[in-house]
């Protein structure tokens, strides 16, 4: 047994409940107003014999044990894993893994003292007046722990030798390079160094600017085995505790961006380093902030590049976003006076803070910069605006939200409402076959067997972990359709990593076993050899048993003299159509 199933075991999910708030026995099950939104008659049912709770109104979420602490104490899983093992007894194991890590950050920790070192002496002159020029405050300069690289080739190196560090690790920290004739330089030359640190205020990796206007104008490490440019926010070690107040982060473009603002008082602000968010950037600001607002320069913001790159974010957190804390508001700041944040906040304060709380909804910001791409004074250049719309507002979880999004997509395109549902109609349906079939009621299918699922799970999950290439074939697998919180929390994460060393960092060290047990599950040979197929049907009986979970949930849990109320009657309409989508997919 799992140390989460033999917690799972010593508790009663009744008592556990009842100790945050009173709930009522109604038939088989237990009913409470939902603590996680406002509401007059109780939607929220707890089930003893599935030891599950569900909210079947505004949330429509639910989960084990487990997720419902991670909910009402605001913890991540591995919190939530301790505080349910104290409870219950349990000893967890905790264990240290050692991959390294350790000494790359050490390393970097002792260039950054170089590079600091420098720019208060002669040799770092030049650096320091361009810093005064600019404005910069040496309260600033020291928080951000700026310095100056030497020049001169092999400075560095020779400093960490003389104390006795292994060069191949400074080469693996991307401090020194190998040239192609095999002699050890320094990466960085005679430039303005700007350290760059993870959450937890470890340097991780370093962008230098060139201080005479030679090109590249940065250069940044390069991927280490704890630097990903992508994955990584600049400041956010300055940054969280004030993001975390304010449930609000603002994303600039560069590293004097984020300077500047933390010098002016703004300290909610972090960079993404010269590209828009990406999917692994706002996943990491995803636990502490409600709204992440980006702020896009005038010359990038109608970009192709920006908007997939945001578009293709926003997609992930749509789709991650069920079952989690809250829903994560993006927004876009538009810059428009030619002025980057530093010069903007340095010449007009005010309006940067204007610029700030003006910014809008990242859909009503895409809207009309992609359809302002097509010539939509033709039928045809609006057909083609609405179908590049259409897929990112219909993957729209809320109705409300979806329905204004209807709204400002007719209004930019100058149609009709119903021409444009219209539009959406034949779009859904086109691949109508097996009508006959559309109404006869799922074929039963016996009772939930919890070690199938399980199994299932399992070797879904192991198949991605094995094969990241198959990640495409995941759209339509959520969170939720995970029963075991130990492969749901897995899921989440992994959707926002690039490899599984990321993956691993961003774990709690506590799901480590379980990962381990993934990574070397035995797939059978039949399994291996058509992955992908295998996979896509797996995919599919695990969301066909995710929603018969759900319906013999709602049926559970309904008083049988009351007719249902109208959400819950959405609710099982709903999910018969989704039901029926899915049996009509196979044939
Ligand atoms: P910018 O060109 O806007 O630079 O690039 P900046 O931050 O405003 O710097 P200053 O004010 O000219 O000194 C934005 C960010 O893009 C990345 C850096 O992270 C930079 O801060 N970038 C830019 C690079 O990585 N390499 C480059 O050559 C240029
Ligand atoms: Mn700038």
């Amino acid at each position: 047994m799992s140390t989460v199933d033999e917690i799972k075991d010593r508790l009663n999910i009744v008592d556990v409940v009842s100790e945050y708030f009173p709930v009522r026995k109604s038939g088989s099950n237990y009913k409470a107003t939902c603590p996680f939104h406002k509401e007059k008659t109780p939607s929220f049912v707890v089930n003893l014999e599935r030891q599950s709770w569900r909210c079947f109104g505004a949330c429509a979420t639910g989960g084990d044990v487990f997720s419902f602490i991670m909910r009402i104490e605001n913890l991540e899983f591995g919190q939530a894993l301790r505080l349910l093992a104290e409870k219950t007894g349990i000893t967890l194991l905790e264990r240290k893994i050692s991959d390294g890590s350790e000494s790359l950050y050490k390393i970097n920790l002792e260039a950054t003292l170089f590079y600091q070192n420098i720019l208060n002496t002669p040799e770092g002159l030049s650096a320091s007046r361009y810093l005064k020029d600019r404005g910069v405050d040496h309260k600033t300069i020291s928080a951000f722990q700026l310095g100056m690289s030497a020049s001169g080739g092999a400075r560095l190196k020779e400093h960490l030798s003389s104390l006795g560090f292994d060069l191949d690790l400074a080469i693996k920290a991307g401090l020194l390079k190998k040239t192609d004739s095999g002699i050890i330089k320094d990466f960085f030359w005679n430039r303005l160094m700007f350290p760059i640190h993870d959450r937890k205020g470890q340097v991780t990796g370093f962008g230098g600017r060139s201080l005479d206007n030679s090109s590249p104008k940065y250069i940044n490490t390069s991927s280490t085995p704890i630097f990903d440019k992508r994955a990584t926010l600049y400041g956010l070690h300055l940054s969280s505790t004030s993001i975390v107040k304010e449930s609000r982060a603002v994303v600039v473009e560069g590293y004097m961006d984020t300077i500047t603002a933390h010098q002016f008082g703004y300290s909610n602000v972090v960079a993404s380093m010269g590209t828009a968010l990406s999917e692994q950037q706002v996943q990491n600001l995803r636990s502490s902030a409600k709204t992440v607002i980006q702020a896009l320069d005038p010359d990038i913001a109608g970009q192709e590049a920006t908007l997939n790159s945001l578009e293709s974010a926003y997609h992930a957190l749509e789709r991650r976003s069920i079952g989690q804390k809250f829903n994560l508001d993006l927004r876009i700041a538009h810059l428009t006076n030619g002025l980057d944040p530093d010069q903007l906040i340095r010449q007009d304060n005010d309006q940067w803070k204007r610029v700030i709380s003006e910014a809008v909804p990242f859909m009503e910001f895409l809207i009309p910069a992609k359809t302002s791409k097509y010539d939509l004074g033709t039928a045809e250049g609006k057909a083609q605006a609405a179908a590049a719309l259409l897929p990112v507002i219909l993957s729209e979880n809320n109705s409300l939200k979806q329905d204004e999004y209807f709204q400002s997509l007719s209004v930019a395109l100058g149609v009709t409402r119903q021409a444009l549902e219209a539009s959406i109609g034949r779009l859904a349906n086109v691949p109508h076959r097996a009508n006959k079939r559309l109404n006869s009621p799922p074929p039963n299918t016996g009772p939930l067997d919890t070690n199938r699922i399980n199994r299932l799970e399992d070797y879904v999950l192991s198949t991605l972990l094995k094969k990241p290439e198959l990640k495409k074939s995941t759209e339509r697998l959520l969170p939720e359709h995970f029963h075991k919180i130990e492969n749901k929390t897995i899921f989440t994460e992994w959707l926002g990593c690039d490899t599984m060393a990321e993956l691993r960092t961003n774990l709690d060290e506590l799901l480590y076993p379980h990962l381990d047990y993934l990574e070397n599950m035995g797939l059978e040979p039949a399994e291996s050899s058509a992955s992908e197929s295998a996979l896509t049907q797996a995919l599919r009986r695990m969301e066909l048993r995710h929603l018969r979970n759900l319906q013999e949930e709602i049926l559970g849990a309904e008083d049988a003299k009351v007719p249902p109320s109208r959400e819950v009657e959405a609710t099982i309409e709903d999910l018969n159509s989704r039901l029926k989508e899915l049996y009509l997919s196979t044939d």
